[in-house]
């Protein structure tokens, strides 16, 4: 009798520290929580387990700590962001599972990844779709981006922030890549993007999906050849310690969604989603400085480490290339329509 009496007096007092806590929160303009909540339980509390796959040091891997941090912060505690990098909890493919199933509540995938359940996605991985992370922002927020998210919705997630990277470049432990027959019969780890499965074919080359903790294990095996990636994926993964040829290209860019289970966001009460949002938007734009200067930092690095030999395409292989791949918008278009690509900025009129 005794616990149920105690039981009841906890889910009281517990709702009443909601109730006010969310009350001071709206006088204050979301300034800290006014109670300590370290002596909650994990119930107590609310905690968004927040997984994925890259390493700490990198852009999205900082982001998600200081999203944690400030979170933690603004709210005194009673939310609490666990973040597991590195695959630990799961790879690429079973993270979104993971997220739809309830398991965790919040990952930040590359958008590749989100194209096997909205296909549609794939129109950020066409190649020289974007010329700078700007114009990839101008996408996202265009009304086709808008379009875009609203289909996270429809399939249980909800669409957040969009995180940089940067763009990808070529490296493999053949020879230096210049014109598309360089490509010819190198087996590349790919994402699992129809677009990008096409990409390879185009030049030539044999496509492999795996997951990015596989990328390291199967280049050192010589199991694959070759792969795509931006430089702070190459230098946090070790990549460039077993490839010994990078072509500077740019040719696709990677960011990522930052997206929460579309239930677990639902029930979340209207004063967190505020602080939330908030957080993100900070984060957001912080993180967007931050990978241009991660991004920077280890191009340097491969530039003086002596360890790859680099080669920068030039406009003369740049139009090579973009003529040998660009039956991939032709067939992107039939497959999903000519509005995805006209709002791409390089396409507007
Ligand atoms: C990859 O799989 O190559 C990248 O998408 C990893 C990441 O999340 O940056």
């Amino acid at each position: 009798m005794l616990t149920v009496l105690e039981g009841l007096l906890k889910k009281i007092i517990l709702h009443l520290v909601i109730i006010c806590t969310a009350a001071f929160l709206v006088s204050c303009s979301m300034e800290n929580y006014p109670v300590d909540h370290e002596q909650l339980s994990e119930e107590e509390r609310i905690v968004i387990r927040f997984s994925h796959v890259v390493g700490e040091d990198t852009p999205k891997g900082l982001a998600s700590r200081r999203f944690a941090e400030l979170v933690e912060e603004r709210t005194d505690g009673f939310v609490e962001v666990q973040v597991f990098p590195n695959s630990f909890l799961y790879r690429d493919g079973e993270e979104l599972d993971a997220l739809l199933k309830g398991d965790v509540q919040m990952i930040a995938p590359a958008t590749s990844k989100i194209a096997s359940v909205v296909k549609e996605w794939q129109v950020m991985d066409l190649p020289f779709a974007f010329e700078s992370a700007e114009e990839v922002k101008e996408y996202i927020s265009s009304p086709v981006g808008k379009v875009l998210t609203k289909k996270l919705e429809q399939e249980g997630m909800y669409f957040l922030s969009f995180w940089d990277n940067g763009f990808k470049q070529m490296t493999n432990n053949q020879r230096p890549l210049y014109e598309p027959e360089d490509f010819k019969n190198l087996t590349f780890r790919i994402m699992e993007s129809e677009v990008l499965e096409e990409q390879f074919h185009l030049l030539g080359a044999v496509p492999h999906v795996e997951t990015f903790d596989q990328v390291f294990p199967i280049l050192e095996k010589g199991e694959l050849q070759a792969q795509e990636n931006t430089f702070s994926n190459i230098v946090n993964k070790n990549i460039h310690s077993v490839q010994d040829y990078m072509t500077v290209s740019n040719h696709g860019y990677l960011g990522y969604l930052v997206i929460m289970n579309a239930e677990f966001w639902q029930g979340l009460p209207d004063e967190i989603q505020i602080i939330l949002l908030d957080v993100l938007q900070e984060v957001t734009e912080w993180e967007a400085e931050l990978a241009e200067e991660v991004n920077q930092e280890k191009y340097e690095f491969l530039n003086t480490c002596h360890c790859i030999e680099i080669h920068q395409l030039s406009e003369k292989e740049k139009l090579l290339w973009e003529e040998a791949l660009n039956p991939l918008y032709d067939s992107y278009v039939e497959r999903f329509g000519a509005e995805y690509i006209d709002f791409i900025p390089k396409f507007k009129e």
